[in-house]
């Protein structure tokens, strides 16, 4: 089948997920014309297209359900608390969409962000899991700019990583995979600073099963205090 089509067949598929996906936001307001609701009431067939999900298949699911928060080059979106996804290895990503979706992750009352990425995931049909996380990986790193870190706070914060967070995520944090430790570098201080808190407080690697998330939570009780959470959070904004 060449490209054009199985796009086609894609954007076809997801219509209905993202139309369902409106109404659900849009509550009890007007109903949508007729011509969605038929679009809606028949979903196409996706095998075929999904079977053997090349990248352009995955190009256009993740243009359709996941660039609007992080982004279309996968650089992420504070504003929406979305974290970058571009260049993360793609076994990591992985695993953290099968968190999302198997209820490992996004599942505490105090997790909103959590919660509507957990939304998200278990939308997506798990055979995708892998094509979106290859696809991300290979996705080369936009560089964002990123608030400037005051000297103090750059070297208390290098210090702090690179005697205690180095030896697993990489000196220059670009993360170790046979160590199961993703890449830290350029990623927002404030979601870095959210997943350290969320670790801390058991939002985060504390369920069953969640063996890498209860290795990272015994590393953030290494941290002394809240300052050197923050330093380390906006020094690894700043690779
Ligand atoms: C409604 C906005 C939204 C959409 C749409 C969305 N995400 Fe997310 N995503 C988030 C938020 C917010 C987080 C951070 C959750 C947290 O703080 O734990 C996140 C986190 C993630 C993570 C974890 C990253 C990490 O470093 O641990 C992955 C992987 C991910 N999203 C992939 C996707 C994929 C793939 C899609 C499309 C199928 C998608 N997201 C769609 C909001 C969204
Ligand atoms: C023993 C190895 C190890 C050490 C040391 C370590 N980490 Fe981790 N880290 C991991 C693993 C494994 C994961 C993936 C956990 C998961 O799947 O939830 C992780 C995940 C993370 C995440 C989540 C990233 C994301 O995209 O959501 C952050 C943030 C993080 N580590 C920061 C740190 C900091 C800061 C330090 C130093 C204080 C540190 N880590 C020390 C192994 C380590």
């Amino acid at each position: 089948m060449n490209t054009g089509k199985c796009l086609q067949i894609v954007r076809l598929a997801i219509l209905p997920l993202l139309v369902g996906f409106l109404a659900a936001c849009a509550g009890d307001s007007p109903a949508l014309d007729s011509g969605e609701q038929a679009a809606a009431a028949t979903p196409p067939p996706v095998e075929g297209a999904a079977g053997d999900a090349g990248v352009d298949d995955v190009a256009g699911l993740y243009a359709a359900q996941c660039a609007s928060c992080h982004g279309e080059s996968g650089q992420g979106n504070v504003a929406m608390q979305a974290p970058q996804l571009a260049g993360q290895q793609a076994e990591y990503l992985a695993r953290q969409l099968r968190n999302f979706a198997g209820g490992l992750r996004g599942q505490s009352a105090a997790d909103a962000a959590g919660a509507s990425m957990a939304a998200m995931a278990q939308g997506v049909d798990a055979k995708y899991f892998e094509p979106l996380a290859a696809y991300l990986a290979q996705m080369p790193v936009k560089p964002v700019q990123r608030a400037a870190v005051a000297e103090q706070m750059m070297a208390r914060g290098k210090r702090v990583y690179q005697s205690r967070c180095g030896s697993c995520h990489r000196v220059d944090a670009s993360g170790i995979a046979a160590m199961q430790a993703p890449a830290l570098a350029g990623m927002s201080s404030e979601y870095l600073q959210r997943q350290l808190r969320n670790y801390r407080s058991g939002i985060r690697g504390a369920a069953k099963g969640d063996r890498y998330g209860a290795q990272m939570r015994a590393m953030v009780g290494t941290l002394r205090d809240d300052a050197d959470l923050e330093a380390v959070a906006a020094y690894l904004s700043t690779l």
